[in-house]
């Protein structure tokens, strides 16, 4: 059986890149105050999860991060007064540890690291959905703006576990802001395609040119550089993800939902110190943020000209998708 997971050995930038990732969801931390962009694409996927859960199930929320999505999650249920036992599920421990700290006093919530060390393997191993779940299988599966993260070629073992760890009639339900649809307007772009441009202008930028040449090992300047480009990493195409799921034979319904993020509020998400290694080869914080300031209003100058954003931010394209398992 695994363990309910609790942080240990973390560093204090650990802890810190878990806050900041918090604060760029929640105004000041406050889980009363979501801020605009994140209260716009989460209320459609927890209205669509709440809809479907009943007293007594086992829901998972697969990515859970700092605690976004099963926050915004708890608070729908528990207003309806609806108990569940909720698995939360995350790899990375700096963001896990955040929303171990806002919801480990529940005991209605188990928290889940998806891998461990394994030595025979000699390298980490990612859980199975039903290893994460002891065994059990989940009436519904929630993963919110996290199936873009996932690489093309786990897609379909991952929507195979994900169907064998739900109970027959089960739900699994997904939101992404960052996976292109033939159908996304022109006048809308990927939740993450502003990031994208930041780290192309960044590692193009004189500063951060600099700073790799000033470096004496043309590895380290290769292991940098790779860094960069994973923060973002290019999003699987919509049709692996759709080939997959029919391929299981889940019955599927998706919809879609423009949502605007302030100038402001895409500062904050892309200064989070994980993402902000889109520049990591500068290493002193102030000059990297300086930098990914200018070229993060520069990118934003240009979706602006292309008709992607407008004063009041730019707007990402968002698709969700509600699948269940037949039998
Ligand atoms: C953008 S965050 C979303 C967090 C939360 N669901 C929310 O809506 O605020 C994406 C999360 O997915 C996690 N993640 C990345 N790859 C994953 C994988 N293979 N399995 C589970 N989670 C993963 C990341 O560690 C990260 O915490």
């Amino acid at each position: 059986m695994l363990q309910n997971w609790t942080p240990e050995g973390l560093s204090e930038s650990d802890l810190a890149d878990g806050d900041l990732y918090h604060r760029s969801l929640y105004a000041e931390g406050n889980l009363e105050q979501p801020l605009s962009w994140h209260r716009d694409s989460i209320a459609k996927l927890v209205q669509a999860a709440a809809d479907r859960i009943s007293d007594g199930d086992i829901v998972v929320d697969y990515g859970t991060g700092t605690g976004g999505s099963a926050i915004e999650l708890l608070k729908v249920l528990d207003s309806q007064g609806i108990q569940i036992t909720l698995v939360l599920v995350d790899p990375l421990p700096s963001w896990f540890s955040k929303a171990w700290e806002l919801l480990h006093q529940r005991s209605d919530v188990e928290f889940r690291l998806s891998f461990d060390y394994d030595s025979k393997l000699g390298r980490k191993r990612f859980f199975t959905v039903t290893e994460l779940l002891d065994g059990r299988q989940a009436n519904l599966i929630l993963s919110s703006s996290t199936v873009h993260l996932i690489p093309s070629k786990t897609i379909p073992s991952l929507i195979e576990e994900l169907y064998a760890g739900l109970v027959p009639g089960g739900w699994f339900i997904w939101d992404s802001g960052d996976i292109d649809t033939p159908t996304r307007p022109v006048s809308s772009c990927l939740l993450h395609d502003p990031y994208r441009g930041v780290q192309v202008k960044a590692i193009a930028s004189a500063e951060h040119q600099a700073a790799l040449s000033s470096l004496d090992d043309e590895l380290q300047a290769q292991r940098i550089l790779q860094k960069t480009g994973r923060i973002f990493p290019t999003p699987p195409k919509m049709n692996i993800i759709t080939d997959a799921i029919d391929a299981v034979g889940f019955q599927s319904e998706y919809t879609t939902l423009e949502v605007s993020m302030a100038d402001v509020d895409a500062l904050r998400f892309i200064l989070v110190p994980r993402l902000a290694a889109v520049a990591a080869g500068i290493e002193d914080e102030s000059v990297r943020t300086v930098l990914i300031e200018r070229c993060l209003a520069e990118t934003l100058e240009e979706l602006r000209a292309s008709g992607q954003a407008d004063e009041n931010g730019y707007r990402s394209h968002w698709i969700y998708g509600a699948h269940q398992k037949l039998f």
